[in-house]
Parts: structure tokens; sequence; C-alpha cells
């Protein structure tokens, strides 16, 4: 039997409406999640918004809003990144829900409970933007480090003792060390660790809009530590006997931009140890885009729209993109230029170009049916071989996040595809040797169904789409069924269609 696997995103701040960087996040999520499941895991997919705090509150007050009509208008955005993306999350989870708000106080509770929150008075620099501490030693001119205008704050808190936590923080990493990916993420963090870790104020009481404080109402619970305990509440904590808690919990995996990172690899591991629970398997932190070379940001005024995006190349053109232009963790560029360089070459020339010459040339010559094989030659077997041995290079990949490699890999069997059908030329066999031709045109066609199944947690429609030019009405595209089942001979094929038109105007920039 196969772990179950339970995937997390960020809870998206309601503050700006959703761009690109955020679909991003949830894309990758959504292949790894349908990976999954094709690999017969039961999954758990989770996302949401991250409703509370001053950052919203500010947001809805430069719009002269209540924050409730606020958050339930830009969380419904968010929410409809679901359908536009074709994303199969199970849950999409919001801050300001019952469940959450009871479940942010039986973790506080449990934390306080176990000695770990005081009271006292909170001196020093607090940033609305990132909603984060600093201390006068980490600002740099006057900023945060990550270049948010800091704000000095004086107000009566609550603390977390996280000062105690730096001993089994450090063990715990040693323990585990799959926790952080990738590794050079994990040597940050351990070295933050290592520097000495202080208190962590947790209550703001200069403002309402939050999770209250339980038995104290002139507090609301700083934002994070009501934010990350989304991925319990989803699983039905405060109730730790929940199938799903029990199913689940021990198999998380978060997935987070890395400007988050020390939220999730520190206070996140340090508030669950506090309560009594073990922190998630592993947390993946991926990088950032900017946008033809630029910063993303709403004051520069050049946040890419996700439905414009979807609306001018198509959904599945716009989640490959995002998932291969940059390999998984580390930051990169996103330009029109690119993403039209992309669509025209790997999706319309390699991939869409093989599928259209193969079902339009069996649809043609023969007889729009799956042929009978006869005889496999040597080149044959080396190209079914190398469909078959794709699976287990992605599942290795897949363990490591390398998403950008699993694809890699389903290119490098395009290509091969390619040079047989170069190679083997079936149109010239139709006079010659038609059997041979049979053979030659089954052997592509089965390729064509391997290709169908992996390309699945990419772009889910296009996979759909293939699987029918096949004449496959599979229910269920597993991998099990991949490698068990075996092309019918005899199906008939409907009409092909072509599956990426190529961009053909000049853009001129
Ligand atoms: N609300 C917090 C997360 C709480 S999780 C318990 C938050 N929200 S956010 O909306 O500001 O950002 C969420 C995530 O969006 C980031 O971690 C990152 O994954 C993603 N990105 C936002 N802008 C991005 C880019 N320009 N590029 C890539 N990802 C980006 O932080």
């Amino acid at each position: 039997m196969k772990p179950p696997f339970y995937i997390t995103t960020p809870i998206y701040y309601v503050n700006d409406v959703p761009h690109i960087g955020h679909a991003y996040t949830t894309i990758a999520s959504d292949m790894m999640a349908r990976f999954a499941r094709m690999e017969g895991r039961e999954v758990l997919f989770l996302t949401g918004t991250d409703e509370h705090g001053q950052k919203i509150q500010k947001a809805a007050q430069a719009e002269r809003t209540d924050p409730k009509t606020f958050v339930d208008r830009v969380s419904e955005r968010f929410r409809q990144l679901t359908p536009l993306f074709h994303l199969s999350n199970d849950q999409f989870i919001r801050t300001t829900e019952d469940r959450h708000i009871k479940s942010a106080q039986a973790l506080w509770n449990k934390m306080k409970e176990q000695g770990y929150i005081y009271k006292g008075g909170y001196a020093g620099w607090y940033a609305v933007r990132d909603e984060a501490f600093y201390a006068e030693s980490e600002l740099i001119n006057g900023k945060a480090p990550t270049g948010a205008d800091v704000e000095w704050v004086e107000e009566p808190s609550y603390f977390f003792k996280l000062s105690a936590f730096q001993e089994p923080l450090l063990t715990f990493y040693r323990d585990n060390p799959h926790f952080i990916g990738p590794e050079s993420r994990r040597n940050e963090v351990i070295r933050f660790v290592e520097g000495g870790l202080n208190d962590l104020s947790i209550s703001r009481s200069s403002f309402k809009w939050g999770v209250p404080v339980p038995e104290d109402q002139d507090h609301v619970m700083y934002v994070w530590v009501d934010a990350l305990a989304n991925y319990i509440t989803a699983l039905g904590y405060p109730d730790e006997n929940t199938s799903d808690f029990k199913k689940f919990w021990p198999e998380a995996l978060h997935i987070i931009g890395k400007d988050i990172l020390r939220f999730h690899a520190i206070y996140w591991p340090a508030f669950l140890m506090a309560a009594g629970l073990t922190p998630p398997k592993r947390l993946y932190a991926h990088g950032w885009w900017t946008n033809e070379g630029q910063k993303i940001s709403k004051s520069l005024g050049n946040t890419i729209d996700p439905v414009e995006l979807v609306e001018t190349y198509g959904v599945d053109q716009v989640r490959y993109f995002l998932l291969r232009e940059v390999p998984f963790g580390q930051d990169g560029d996103f330009s029109r230029a690119s993403l039209e360089q992309r669509i025209n070459s790997d999706l319309a020339n390699d991939f869409g170009n093989l599928a259209q010459r193969i079902l339009s040339f069996v649809y043609k010559n023969a007889e729009a049916k799956v042929p009978t094989p006869s005889s496999f030659e040597v080149q044959d077997e080396a190209l079914l071989k190398a469909a078959q041995e794709l699976l287990p290079r992605l599942r290795e990949n897949f363990e490591k996040q390398a998403l950008h490699r699993m694809i890699e890999a389903i290119w490098e069997l395009v290509g091969a595809a390619n040079r047989y059908v170069d190679a083997e030329q079936p149109w010239a066999l139709k006079k010659t040797n038609p059997e041979r031709m049979a053979t030659v045109l089954y052997v592509l066609l089965t390729v064509l169904r391997h290709l169908a199944f992996y390309v699945a947690p990419i772009m889910p429609q296009t996979s759909e789409r293939l699987l029918a030019l096949l004449g496959i009405s599979e229910t269920s595209i597993s991998f099990k069924n991949l490698i068990e089942k075996k092309l019918e001979s005899g199906v008939q094929l409907p009409q092909p269609e072509g599956l990426f038109p190529r961009i053909e105007k000049e853009r001129k920039e």
C-alpha cells in the first residue's frame, strides 16, 4: 500500500488580487497532487486564503469597506483560480471560518497549557507588509531586509518561548535531513537557528481584525500563529483523532515560496512541538518570478493577471510554461517572448506535431483504427522500453520535487518518438510493406498513450483530449492502468485535431 499524501500551498493574503506568482505555487502543488493520485495514493490537496491581520485591515480601510465584506470578495477571486487553472484541490480553507478560529484557539491553549506562552510587552519594529517583527540589527537603511517599511510598535503582548526551541529544532533538523528542500534552504535555516532565537511576540492589541486570544479579548493573535494553524484545521484539529488527521498529518508536504521559509521551518515546528504535535514531514521552498526582468509588485503596476494570460494562451500552455521554464526551487523570469517560444517549440512543434503526424496518418492510411502489430524489431523494443522506463524516472524526481526534471524526461521521450518516425518513415512503408507499417504505427500510438498519461499532472486537459483521440475511454488514468493495460488493436479512432495551435503573430514589445 502506498502512503497517503497531504500537500498544501500557502494560504494567500487577500489584501491583493491573485497574480501569476500565487497561481504558480498552486499549479506546482496541483501537479504533485495529480501525480500522487495517479500512483493510487490517497491525496488531500489544500489551498485557501489568509484573511486576518493588520495588512488586511488596512486594505479594507483603504477601500472604506468593513473587513469581512472585503475578505469575502477578494477570497472569491482566489477561489476562482481553481476552475481557471483546472486545479484539483480537495479543500479551499479560509481563516475566517468558524472551524479555523476554533482550531487556532485550541492550538494557542495547548501551547499555553504546556507553559510556552507568557504575557509581556512588545517594543520593537514591525513591517505590516511582511506581517513580521524585526530586530534593530536586522534593519537595512531603516527598512526591513525585504525592503518593506517598518513601524515602531509598543504594546502589551503575549510571547511564545521560541528561545526554548533552539536545541529541539536543531536536533529535529539533524534527525530529519529531508525536512527542508532544496538543500541550500535547509542550510540557511540551520545557520539562522544556530545564531540564537528570541521569544516571539504572538499577539497584537492595537487593532481588532484577528482571531481573539482565548480569555483575553483585548488581544488578537499574531496573524502567523493563526495562518499556520490552517494546515491542521483542514484535517479536523483540535480533534486529533479524525481519520484525516491520523492519515494525512504524518505525510504533510508544505509547498511554499522562499520568502516564507522562516515561518514554516522555524516557527511552525516550534509551535507544533509546544502543542505536543509532530512537525510536518517536509517543506519545499520554490523561488520567485520576476516579470520581464522586474520585481512583480502592485506599486510597479506590473502584476500579471492570470485570467488574461489563460484567455490569451490557453490553460495548459500556461501551466506547462510555469512548470517547465524554471527549475523548481530557483528564481525565474516571466516573459511573453519565452512563453510563446515554449508554446511554439515544445508544445506545437515537438509534442503536438508528433501526435498530429501519427494520428492523421492512421486516420487516412490505416482505416482510422489502431493497427495490429506483427513482430517487433530492436528499434521498436527500444522505444517501447524508453516509454516504460520513464515512470521510474518520474517517480525519482517527484520524490525530490524536481518538477522540471520530470518534464524534461517526458520531452526526451517526445524527441525519441519524433526521431523514430523520421527513421521508420511509415508513409514510405504503405506500399512496400504494410505489415511493417502497422507495427510502426502501433508502436507510435502506444508511445502516445504513455505520453497522454505522463502529461496528465502537468496538462490535464491535453491529456484528456489525447486519450480521446486515441480511442481510450479511460475513467481512471492511474499508472497501474498504464502498466497493466495495453492499447487495443482494432479500436476506431475519431477524426484527429491539433493539440496546440502555433502562435503566429510577431509581438512588438
Ligand atoms: N499569507 C502568507 C502565507 C501564509 S501560509 C500559512 C503569505 N501570503 S502571500 O499571498 O503574500 O504569498 C503567498 C505565496 O505566494 C508566497 O509564498 C509565494 O509562494 C507566492 N508568491 C507571491 N508572489 C510571488 C512571485 N512573484 N513569484 C513566486 N511566488 C510568489 O505569504
